[in-house]
């Protein structure tokens, strides 16, 4: 049995913070921001929107898509590092909104490389005859983490979800192959030093701003190019493909320097990449979900077209996927 996406869906914010609005809130400027990172603007949650409003907002949109309904669901899966709460997990609460109740729900952790851990794991759950139907989503509210008077770190990130459902299908083509790999020896070069049993909430660790995001920018950057290329590579291969066959290229948008020299060593031509980061900034496991849905409804995707998604994230983890696109734009 193989795998194939049947609907993608996404969900963002509507309130927009501008890299003029940063200006006023710490000592930076439109001009670094957009040389250094490509972000213009980035998409806020506003009180009482949490991850799980916008998981499950594009998860409806997904399986209107899709056409199947949520009592069909086998499996629910939510790459994110902002869950809901801690525990439960953030997809049971998704499971419980759609009224999937035959879905089995976990959490994945493994930070901007989400979204792929789940497609990869809902693939090998599908081709081993487990599973005929996976929900899998990125969605983060990393302005809940971000500190706001921090000018390193908060201009690069934004909040949002993306879904995709996963079938099974007996043709060959669909999700051609995923790679996933973990390198802990990095861990804390990019990390959220508290709220987990390490450093609970006291007021030690509040006043140490320990429950904001923690990062090495410079040396976060070097890995996430190199990792990101290992990963490529290992589809192409996997696949016995070279970058000039792909039709589209989907990066996790982090920064444009970063998907501009991973693009590069691939010897991918920057038309072939999908790029949206400058609207949302690094929306971590939402991101690569976000953007293959925005291109799929833009009609940017056709029916055999070659897509390879490629992450990067603290842990470090990074991933890939090779994907043989099914869908016909009379289904989007
Ligand atoms: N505005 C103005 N100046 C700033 C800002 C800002 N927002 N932030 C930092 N600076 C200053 C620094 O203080 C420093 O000043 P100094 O020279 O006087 O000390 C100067 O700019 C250069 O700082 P660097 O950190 O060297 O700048 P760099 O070019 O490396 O860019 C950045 C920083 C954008 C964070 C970059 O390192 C980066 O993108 N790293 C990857 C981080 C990332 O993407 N993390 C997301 C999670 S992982 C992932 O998704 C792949």
């Amino acid at each position: 049995m193989n795998a194939r996406i049947t609907g993608t869906g996404s969900s963002l914010p509507s309130k927009i913070l501008t890299n003029a609005d940063l200006e006023l809130m710490v000592d930076t400027s439109d001009d670094w921001i957009v040389s250094r990172t490509g972000v213009k603007e980035r998409r806020i949650a506003v009180a009482g929107e949490y991850t799980s409003t916008f998981a499950s907002e594009a998860a409806r949109r997904a399986l209107s898509m899709s056409g199947i309904s949520p009592e069909e669901l086998d499996l629910i899966i939510i790459g994110t590092v902002t869950p809901d709460f801690p525990f439960p997990s953030t997809a049971c609460i998704i499971q419980n909104e759609l009224g999937a109740h035959n879905a089995v729900a976990f959490d994945v952790s493994a930070a901007c490389s989400g979204f792929i851990y789940g497609l990869s794991i809902a693939e090998s759950f599908i081709r081993s005859g487990k599973i005929k139907k996976a929900l899998v989503i990125g969605a983060e509210v990393l302005s809940r983490i971000v500190d706001w008077s921090d000018r390193n770190t908060c201009i690069l990130f934004g909040d949002g979800a993306g879904a995709a459902i996963v079938e099974a299908s007996e043709e060959l083509n669909g999700i051609l192959s995923t790679h996933i790999f973990s390198n802990g020896s990095h861990w804390n070069l990019l990390y959220q030093p508290g709220s987990g049993s390490r450093n609970p909430a006291s007021d030690r660790s509040i006043d140490s701003k320990l429950f904001f995001i923690n990062m090495e920018g410079n040396e976060v950057f070097k890995h996430a190019v190199k990792a990101m290329e290992e990963a490529a590579m290992a589809a192409l291969e996997a696949n016995s493909m070279k970058a000039s066959e792909l039709s589209m290229f989907i990066p996790h948008q982090a920064n444009i320097r970063i998907v501009n020299a991973t693009a590069k060593r691939l010897g991918i031509p920057m038309e072939k990449l999908f790029i949206n980061l400058h609207n949302y900034g690094n929306t971590s496991a939402a991101s690569i979900p976000i953007a293959l849905d925005e291109a799929n409804r833009q009609g940017r995707l056709k029916k055999g077209d070659t897509i390879l998604l490629d992450a990067f994230g603290g842990g470090f983890t990074y991933a890939s996927a090779m994907l043989r696109w099914q869908l016909d734009s009379n289904q989007v």
